[in-house]
């Protein structure tokens, strides 16, 4: 018998395993896909990460593309969002089975989701956002979009408290990323952000804005800078699937360039908008 909040139940009465893998150890992976009007954003790259990250974890992944994508889609109109802009949640752990922390014999993955309503976040798009710089606490794989975040929790949460709207990390002074989001500056019409390594995830709007940015001949530097230049950068912004491309108009409390949506932010976010069908 397994004991769950407050009730004895046989694992069969269960929906998810009191011993899957997922819950006891953050043993899985993830994907947040963005839906504009009923149409999932940028499928086959968050399909190629998902695949990723499972065989740099050594999680079995037995769906093709078209089969996940056909789950998603499921997902998408099964809630009502066939012409409604939203986010969908992509799950997969290792499996269930009697706890151990090596990986047991015949793990069979557990796929699950969910997707809901989400609008896309116009006012802060914007007017810009405020951040808070953290220390980044998390562990050295952040390429993988593995389950295990507390890292990101803490920060988004210190992050809230102090009035930001997003954490800035930085590990011993050198700026990584959001807690869950890419961090971009720009300082004298050139782009800066982290190379993707394995201190940041590898982000899809990232990949997008680097391409936009190449189209755009704006000069794009993949390289890790400090602190110091991050305080004097003309621009700031974040990048993720739901924050889109987000300004930063403040540092805890400092203001970012003139503490006003940037230019060239905007002309990001205007080719941003193109690739999702509303330029
Ligand atoms: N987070 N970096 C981190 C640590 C992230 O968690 C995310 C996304 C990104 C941006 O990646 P993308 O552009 O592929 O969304 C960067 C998702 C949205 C989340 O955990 O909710």
């Amino acid at each position: 018998m397994y004991f769950v909040d407050g009730r004895w139940v046989d694992a069969a009465e269960t929906l998810i395993h009191p011993e899957d893998r997922g819950y006891l150890f953050g043993d899985g992976i993830y994907e947040v896909c963005r839906v504009y009007q009923g149409k999932i954003y940028q499928w086959e790259a968050h399909y190629q990460r998902f695949v990723r990250s499972a065989a740099e974890l050594r999680i079995a992944f037995p769906w093709t593309s078209s089969e996940l994508q056909s789950t998603a889609y499921e997902l998408v109109e099964k809630n009502g969002l066939a012409a409604e802009d939203a986010i969908l949640y992509l799950q997969v752990t290792r499996g269930a089975a009697p706890r151990t922390h090596d990986f047991p014999e015949g793990m069979k993955p557990v796929l699950s989701g969910f997707a809901r309503k989400m609008a896309r976040p116009l006012a802060q798009l914007e007017n810009g956002v405020a951040a808070a710089l953290l220390p980044d606490i998390r562990w050295l794989r952040c390429d993988i979009k593995s389950l295990n975040l507390l890292g990101a929790v803490m920060a988004k949460q210190q992050a809230k408290e102090r009035g930001a709207f997003e954490a800035i990390l930085h590990r011993d002074g050198t700026v990584t990323e959001g807690s869950a989001s890419n961090l971009f500056v720009v300082k004298d019409g050139a782009l800066y952000t982290h190379p993707a390594n394995h201190l940041i995830l590898r982000g899809i709007t990232r990949q997008v804005v680097l391409e936009l940015a190449a189209q755009l001949s704006l000069p794009v530097r993949e390289e890790a800078f400090d602190t110091q230049f991050l305080a004097q950068a003309d621009e700031a912004f974040f990048t993720g699937t739901t924050v889109e491309v987000m300004p930063v108009v403040s540092i805890d409390g400092q203001p970012v360039g003139s503490g006003r949506v940037g230019a060239v932010v905007r002309k990001l976010q205007e080719a941003f908008a193109a690739t999702i069908g509303l330029g």
